[in-house]
């Protein structure tokens, strides 16, 4: 097991899913940015270290019906199928680090909250971005988010990179046209304010 997966096993082997830093109850934010920028419900869906978020249930609750998450954490993704019972077998689970992930096929959708900005050197930043090209078809839509530059300068005690929209859509280069950016005042289950960045972004 690399170094990695072991702190994010132990973090989620530690804590219930309800009191880590980025827990919430429904993502609103990315819900709503889903169904404006995929609104056919036959659009697939990637949620990129997705975690125990309620993501992927929720989207398959308003009919998507083709859902994966990947996550380098194991102990997450069991932990997210228990809660959706015997719903979990309608969502693809894979687990693996995105930065050594071989996509098997393509998504019209990319989402991630809050992993791209734990890769702070630029090989690591550089495969992530690999993964995305080769798992989405020119016309695809990626919904990055994570720390906005007011935001920590840590989560779960690793440094991150902080971002905007913008920045971030120079980092993935001029595949990724921007058509939406927001921001986030997202509150921690320990009553903490993080400014979170959305950026909402379509391969050509
Ligand atoms: C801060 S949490 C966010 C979880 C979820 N996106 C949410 O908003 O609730 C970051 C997640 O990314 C996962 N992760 C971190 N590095 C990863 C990597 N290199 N490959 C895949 N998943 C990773 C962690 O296991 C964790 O579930």
């Amino acid at each position: 097991m690399s170094g990695r997966s072991e702190h994010w096993d132990r973090v989620y082997r530690s804590k219930r899913e309800t009191d880590v830093s980025w827990y919430q109850a429904k993502p609103e934010l990315s819900l709503a940015l889903i169904r404006e920028y995929a609104p056919d419900k036959n659009s697939s869906v990637i949620d990129i270290g997705g975690g125990a978020s309620p993501l992927a249930a929720e989207l398959l609750r308003e009919s998507y019906r083709d859902l994966a998450v990947l996550d380098i954490s194991a102990a997450t993704l069991e932990k997210a199928k228990d809660n959706l019972g015997g719903n979990a077998s309608n969502i693809e689970w894979i687990v693996a680090d995105v930065t050594e992930w071989k996509p098997e096929r393509q998504w019209s959708v990319w989402h991630d909250r809050a992993l791209f900005h734990f890769l702070t050197d630029d090989a690591a930043q550089d495969a992530y971005i690999r993964a995305l090209n080769a798992a989405t078809a020119p016309g695809a839509i990626a919904i990055i988010s994570g720390f906005a530059p007011d935001g920590p300068e840590k989560c779960s005690g690793l440094s991150v990179v902080r971002y905007d929209a913008k920045s971030l859509s120079a980092r993935l280069g001029e595949r990724f046209d921007l058509l939406a950016e927001k921001r986030e005042a997202h509150e921690t289950p320990g009553g903490s304010v993080q400014k979170f960045y959305y950026a909402v972004l379509r391969k050509s």
